[in-house]
């Protein structure tokens, strides 16, 4: 698998992903989205210019109205009605995901060079226990930067959190466990969301790693 095809392998059929590794400087934004750029530096007008690109190709393939996707409360953005989803980026990477609201009632994604984390990020992000259970981890599998997976697993659960709720999230406030097997699950030290009638206490999702780059993905199906 090379790194394009990581967002498929992370996520269920039920959500459409779209990924690029370079940008396209000539890609158009929507008149309401060039407002949130209007004054970026150069960088993060291409992150987010291929980043709105990427989505507007998911949503046709979902065969969705690909149409402008301006930012919202809290920077998380607004999609078409009856759509969920979610785009990141990172160094080399850009990415968006995309499902119907009927199938899927919210998604994360997020993406990070598979590196270490910087020096003491790791202790503001994690608990005792999550670093016990790293470390077991890395000494059976070195070749995956775990710390860095904890931290984009923590990233794709508030963003799927934040539509569900409108409510800010922090680390301490969920415990990740991650597994070998490609899969991590959240369980929620706050009171979660109520969806389809049950209140939600954890999110499960699947990490990959491909050509330098981890993705981790969160859909959460309807029941
Ligand atoms: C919002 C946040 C998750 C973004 O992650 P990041 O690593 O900085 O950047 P990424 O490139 O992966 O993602 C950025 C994209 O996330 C999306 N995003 C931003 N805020 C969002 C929100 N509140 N809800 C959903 N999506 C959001 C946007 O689409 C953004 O890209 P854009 O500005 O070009 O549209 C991060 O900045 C943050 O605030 N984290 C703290 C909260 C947290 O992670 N808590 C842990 C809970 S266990």
């Amino acid at each position: 698998m090379d790194a394009v095809g990581l967002l498929g392998a992370v996520l269920p059929a039920t959500v459409t992903a779209v990924a690029r590794l370079s940008d396209d400087d000539d890609a158009p934004l929507h008149p309401s989205e060039e407002a949130a750029v209007a004054r970026a530096v150069a960088s993060r007008r291409a992150e987010f210019t291929t980043g709105r690109w990427c989505a507007r190709e998911a949503l046709a393939a979902l065969g969705a109205p690909a149409e402008a996707i301006p930012v919202g409360e809290e920077r998380a953005p607004v999609w078409p009605a009856g759509v969920v989803g979610s785009i990141t980026h990172t160094r080399g990477f850009r990415g968006a995901a995309v499902a119907w609201r009927s199938t899927v009632r919210s998604v994360g994604i997020d993406a990070e060079v598979h590196d270490v984390l910087p020096d003491r990020v790791l202790d503001v992000v994690s608990s005792e226990t999550e670093r016990a259970l790293l470390e077991r981890l890395s000494s059976a599998r070195p070749d995956v930067a775990w710390d860095r997976l904890l931290f984009s697993a923590k990233e794709s659960v508030y963003k799927t959190w934040f539509p569900l709720t409108g409510r800010w999230l922090g680390f301490e406030d969920a415990e990740l466990v991650p597994s070998e097997d490609g899969t991590f699950t959240t369980r929620l030290l706050v009171e979660g969301p109520t969806v389809d009638g049950a209140v939600v206490e954890s999110f499960v999702g699947r990490w990959a790693v491909a050509d330098g780059i981890l993705v981790t993905a969160i859909a959460l199906p309807a029941r």
